[in-house]
Parts: structure tokens; sequence; C-alpha cells
């Protein structure tokens, strides 16, 4: 009975001002004063400008994973931190990516207009083509396409399963036509062995084709896939590391502060990511002199849009030891849009967790009311996998140029930029500083997923 009252009142003052419950259970937490204080060593200190400059560097051109724009970039980045008196590595990894093929359709001797799907393999077949509608099981029940060229449908199941099913049906090829207008540039997943050459037609072009089969006509087809194929590529993480500033008062802590400087093909890709590239950076900077007890990792991440493989092979070298010390990992991605919604926080579980709090308390403090949610997609998706709580920080909803060649500077906010950074500082440096004790470790549960069906699946 008598410990009902002092229950309530720890929870209470940690809801009241949204804390970890590790500081709220402190008889010695500094006071809001106190923390606005600390807060603004680091808030007076950023310059939005610097941030902005190094958007403008990185995005001079798309930064491919595996390529020499990207190898270019992770120069630049190491030069920052190492210009800052961090310790570097740049960690190289490996990568499969996938060269896209040359395709033809040539359909009653019209050569017509066709694209390749990612991880179909090269071949040239001649043959009669077969609609087997959307090309699923029930579709291709008791049909034998040997040595025939299936049209199906795109819809209700992945493309993937179109074509294992035509291919267990004995098809030689496979031509899968749009369901709505437009070309059709889908991805198979991942290379399998079981695949036939496979390309894609409009949908005007495969009903065309589906409508003279149906009213009894022969057609025969040639198709041609020559030049793709998986070619094995570097990509490289930066890390950069803060040690604590006075040895003796450390603690064993761990935080990481997250972006990835690796874009998608066609796109600068200024917010994603180098917006939050340049955004830790920026940190690393106004840190660099900063007293602190705690540990503090800038890792930059290259092929993130592959599927997140730079954060996948870092927490790969990370030993169950530093995992357990990890307090938390900060994922900044796309956070200087001028053109997206509010600043948002993403955890995998869409359960708030330390990082959430830290951010939610530091935005408090500084004026914003953040809210979370439930996304994988990025960097975080990892760290949670090996138990470590963690938040992707991105603006919500997503500006209409993601992936886009119009991701470029002009479209960047200083405002939002500024706001990113004062927050993710704030809450960093709220951890990091000596007059903070230790944060108590959450443990967070890992759900197992299988990526490669995730990715495979795409319709
Ligand atoms: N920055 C995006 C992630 C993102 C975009 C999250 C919009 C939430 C809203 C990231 O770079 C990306 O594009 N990720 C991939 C997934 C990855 C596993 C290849 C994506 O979302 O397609
Ligand atoms: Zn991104």
């Amino acid at each position: 009975m008598r410990r009902k009252p002092f229950i309530a009142f720890v929870l209470a003052t940690s809801l009241i001002v949204g804390l970890p419950a590790a500081y709220a259970q402190e008889a010695t937490a500094p006071s809001a004063q106190t923390q606005q204080a600390f807060d603004n060593k680091i808030i007076k200190r950023i310059n939005v400008d610097n941030i902005y400059n190094d958007i403008g560097h990185l995005s001079s051109e798309p930064r491919i994973a595996g390529t020499q724009a990207e190898w270019v970039a992770v120069q630049y980045i190491e030069a920052k931190y190492a210009s800052f008196g961090y310790d570097t590595e740049i960690q190289p990894f490996t990568i499969e990516s996938y060269e896209a093929p040359t395709v033809s359709v040539t359909v009653a001797g019209d050569l017509l207009k066709s694209d390749s799907f990612t991880y179909t393999p090269n071949g040239e077949v001649t043959g009669e083509v077969v609609d087997v509608g959307l090309g699923t099981e029930a579709d291709l029940a008791g049909v034998d396409l040997t040595g025939k060229i299936a049209l199906v449908r795109r819809g209700d199941i992945s493309f993937a399963d179109k074509v294992l099913n035509a291919a267990k049906a004995g098809a030689s090829a496979v031509i899968i036509y749009n369901n709505t207008s437009g070309s059709l540039n889908g991805t198979l997943g991942a290379t399998n062995d079981a695949f036939v050459p496979t390309v894609s037609l409009s949908q005007d072009d495969g009903d065309r084709i589906a409508l003279a089969l149906a009213n009894g006509q022969a057609i025969s087809a040639t198709v041609k896939v020559a030049g793709g194929g998986v070619l094995q590529k570097t990509s490289h993480n930066v890390v950069a590391v803060k040690e604590p500033s006075n040895k003796k008062k450390a603690t064993d802590q761990i935080i990481v502060v997250g972006a990835h400087h690796d874009s998608v093909a066609g796109s600068p890709g200024a917010n994603d990511d180098a917006s939050g590239v340049a955004t830790s950076i920026e940190l690393a900077r106004v840190m660099a002199n900063m007293p602190t007890d705690t540990e503090i990792r800038f890792v930059s991440f290259g092929a993130e849009e592959l599927g997140l493989l730079g954060s996948y092979a870092y927490v790969e070298t990370l030993s169950q030891d530093e995992r357990d010390r990890i307090v938390g990992m900060f994922q900044l991605d796309m956070v200087g849009s001028r053109d997206a919604g509010d600043l948002v926080m993403f955890t995998v579980d869409g359960e708030k967790n330390v990082v959430t709090d830290l951010a939610a308390a530091a935005g408090v403090r500084t004026g914003t009311t953040l809210t979370y949610g439930q996304e994988g997609r990025s960097d975080h998706v990892p760290f949670y996998y090996a138990g470590i709580p963690a938040a992707l920080f991105i603006h919500s909803p997503t500006e209409p140029w993601y992936h886009s060649p119009e991701d470029s500077l002009d479209k960047i906010s200083k405002a939002k930029l500024q706001e990113t950074a004062e927050i993710v500082g704030a809450a960093v440096y709220q951890v990091a500083r000596p007059d903070t004790p230790a944060l108590e470790r959450a443990k967070v549960a890992p759900k197992p997923v299988d990526y490669e069906k995730e990715i495979g699946g795409l319709q």
C-alpha cells in the first residue's frame, strides 16, 4: 500500500516531462530550466548553412550504391568527420547489383515497346504465345506450355510467382503486360534458377494480343533478353566515433546517429538522404568539443536503397557487448524537404522507446510536438532486429519529389533542417553530457522478418 503513491508519482512525473523512467526516478533530475540551458549549448552552435552547403555538395549527382559517385560522397563525409577530430573508419562491404539487360519483343513481325524485369535471366526464345490470365496456379492447372511463351496479365500475385508458375508448366519465356496505363518496370525480387526470360508490355499491346488469341488466331513471338546479370560491387559505410571526453567519468554506453549517403538512380537525393547525412555532420561538428560521458557514433550508411545493406553490414560487425551498450539509434532520413509534412518518429514495431521519448522531450523543450508511428524502410530496422531501441526521423507525409530527379537542393528548407538538428542534438546531448545518469537500457523484442520475400512479393 505504501509504495503506491510513490509509483504513481514517478509515473506522473515521467509522463509530464516525457522523460524515460530512468531519469524521472533520479532524485537529482535536472529542472526544466537546467535542461533548456544544456539544450542551448547545442542549439546556439548549430549553423544550418553548414547543413545546407553539405547537402549542396552531396547532391551534385546521384550516388548509386557501388558507383564512383557513392565513393566520392563517402570520401567527402569521412573527411568532414576527420576534420572535427573524430576517429573515422571507412567500412567496405560487398553488394550484388543487377545490371539491366536490353530486351525486345517481336509479335507477328512487329517490334513492340517492352521493358525488362529485374533478375530476369537472359535468353532468346521464339514460340507460340498462350494467354494464361493472371498466371496463378489455378490458371495454369493442367496447361502444358512446353516451348511456348506465356502471356500473363499484371495483378493479384507477385511477378515472381507468375514466372515460376508459367515456368513450372513448361514455358520458355514470359510476357507480363500492364493492367494500367504506362510502362511496366518490375522486379522479380531476387535471382532464381527456375526463372525464364521475362519481359513486359503495355496494357494496350497485351490486351490486343489477348483479344487476337481469344478470337482463335495463332500468334508467334520472339523474346530477347541480353546483357543482364548480377554484378558484385563494393559499397561503404563511414563510421565516426566521439569517445567520452573524460575517460574516468565515462559510462560504457553508446549512442548511434545514422543516415544514408546513397541515392536511387536518376535522383540527386538532396532530401533522401543527403539531408540526414549533412545534419549528422553538423551535429558531429557541434558535439566535437562538448564534454560527454557517453560514446557517440555517427554512421553514414551505403546501399540503403538496395535493401538497407549498409546498416545490416554495420550491425553484423557489432559484438553482443556493443549491441548491449548501444542505448539508442537515431536515424535521420529525409529531414529537410520544404514540401513534406511534419517531423515524425517511426519505430519498427510502432511502440515508443527511449529514442522517441528523448526526442519527444527535447521537442517539448524546443517547442515542437513530435508524434510517432510505425514504419520500417530505413536503417533503423537492422538495429531494431538486433534488439536496440531505434527510431526513424522523417517528415511525413513525404514530398512528391521522393526518388525523382526533382529531389534537389532547391526544395530543401533550412527551417526544417534546423528543427530536426535542434531536437536530435538536444536529445543526444541529454544522454551524452556528463551531468545525467546512465540510461536504463530498454529491451526491444525483435521479430523475425523475411526481407527477400517482402521485396520478391512486388506486384
Ligand atoms: N527514405 C526512404 C524511406 C522512406 C520514404 C520512409 C518515405 C518513409 C517514407 C528510403 O531511402 C527508401 O526509399 N527505402 C526503401 C526501402 C528499402 C528497404 C529499400 C523504400 O521505402 O522503398
Ligand atoms: Zn532514404
